[in-house]
C-alpha cells in the first residue's frame, strides 16, 4: 500500500457530532473526500441537510440524525443509526461543542454543567456507544483545543476543564481499548479557526490572538481536516492516546 493509499477512507462509515456548523461542515467534507460514508449529528437537523448535500457531493452516502450529545440515550440513537444505514462503525469523530467566556464568581451552576455536559460527558456518551460496535482498526478523534493545554487568557474555567477532561478521557480510551480491542483514540487540539464559535468573541480579542500565532494567521478548515484524515485512517495506525496540537504554533510562547 503507498504512502498516499494508507490516508484512504474507502469503505469505512464515520460518525461525526457537531456536523451542523463550523468546523463539522469540513470534517464532513474532507472524510467523504477520503472515502467514508458519514452518519452525522447534531441538534439543528435543517444544516444536517446541507452537510449531507456536500458528503453527496463527494459520492459518498449520508444520515442525519437530529442528536443532543448532553443526552446518552440520543448517542445510542445515533450510533444505532449509523449500524441499520451503514451496517458499520469504523470511526468517531467528537466534534460537537460550545462554550463561553463567563467570570468565576458569576458564572452559575446551570451555565458550567451545560459546558461540561456537551464538551466532556456527551464524548463520553458518544465513545461508549461507538465503542460498543466498533471492530478492531478502528479510531476515534476527540475535537478538543489548545484552551485545554493553556489559557487564553478569557474567563472560560467550564470550556478549559471540559477540552483539558477531554485529553485525559483519550488518554484513558485509548488504555482500555487499543490493546484489548483494537480500537485507536487520539485528540486533536486546534489553535484559532474562524467559525460561529469564534464569531462570539469581543471585539480585539481575535486580533490580540493573532499576532500571537507564529503562522501569523489563523488556521483554515483543511488544514485541521488533514489531520482528523491522518487520525482516523490507517496513516495514524501506529498512534493512540496522543492530543495532536495543530495551532500555527500559538502554544510554543
Ligand atoms: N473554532 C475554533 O477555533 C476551535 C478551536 C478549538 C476547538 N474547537 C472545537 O471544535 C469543535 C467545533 O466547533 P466550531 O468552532 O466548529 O463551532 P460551531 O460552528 O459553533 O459548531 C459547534 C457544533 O457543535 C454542535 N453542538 C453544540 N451543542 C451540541 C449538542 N448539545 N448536541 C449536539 N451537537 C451540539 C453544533 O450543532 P447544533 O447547534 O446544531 O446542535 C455545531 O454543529 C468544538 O468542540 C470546539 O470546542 C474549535
Amino acid at each position: 500500500m503507498s504512502v498516499l493509499d494508507r490516508f484512504r477512507l474507502d469503505g469505512k462509515v464515520a460518525v461525526l457530532t457537531g456536523a451542523s456548523s463550523g468546523l463539522g461542515v469540513g470534517f464532513a467534507r474532507g472524510l467523504a473526500e477520503a472515502g467514508a460514508d458519514l452518519a452525522l449529528g447534531a441538534r439543528r437537523t435543517d444544516r444536517l441537510a446541507a452537510t449531507a448535500a456536500l458528503v453527496e457531493k463527494e459520492g459518498r452516502r449520508a444520515v442525519c440524525v437530529g442528536t443532543d450529545v448532553a443526552d446518552p440515550a440520543a448517542c445510542q440513537r445515533l450510533v444505532d443509526e449509523a449500524m441499520t444505514t451503514f451496517g458499520r462503525v469504523d470511526i468517531l469523530v467528537n466534534n460537537a461543542g460550545l462554550g463561553w467566556a463567563a467570570p468565576a464568581t458569576r458564572e452559575t451552576p446551570e451555565q458550567f454543567r451545560s459546558v461540561i455536559d456537551v464538551n466532556l460527558n456527551g464524548c463520553y456518551w458518544m465513545a461508549q456507544a461507538a465503542g460498543r460496535v466498533m471492530q478492531p482498526g478502528s479510531s476515534i478523534v476527540n475535537i478538543s483545543s489548545v484552551l485545554g493545554l493553556k489559557s487564553g487568557g478569557l474567563p472560560q474555567a467550564a470550556y478549559s476543564a471540559s477540552k483539558a477532561g477531554l485529553i485525559g478521557l483519550t488518554r484513558d480510551l485509548a488504555q482500555q481499548w487499543t490493546a484489548r480491542r483494537g480500537i485507536r483514540v487520539n485528540a486533536l487540539a486546534p489553535g484559532f479557526f474562524r467559525t460561529e464559535m469564534t464569531d462570539l468573541y469581543q471585539p480585539g480579542y481575535v486580533e490580540e490572538r493573532e499576532s500571537r500565532i507564529l503562522a501569523g494567521r489563523f488556521g483554515e478548515v483543511e488544514e485541521l481536516t488533514a489531520a482528523l484524515v491522518f487520525l482516523a485512517s490507517d496513516a495514524g495506525s501506529y498512534v493512540t492516546g496522543q492530543t495532536l496540537v495543530v495551532d500555527g504554533g500559538i502554544t510554543v510562547i
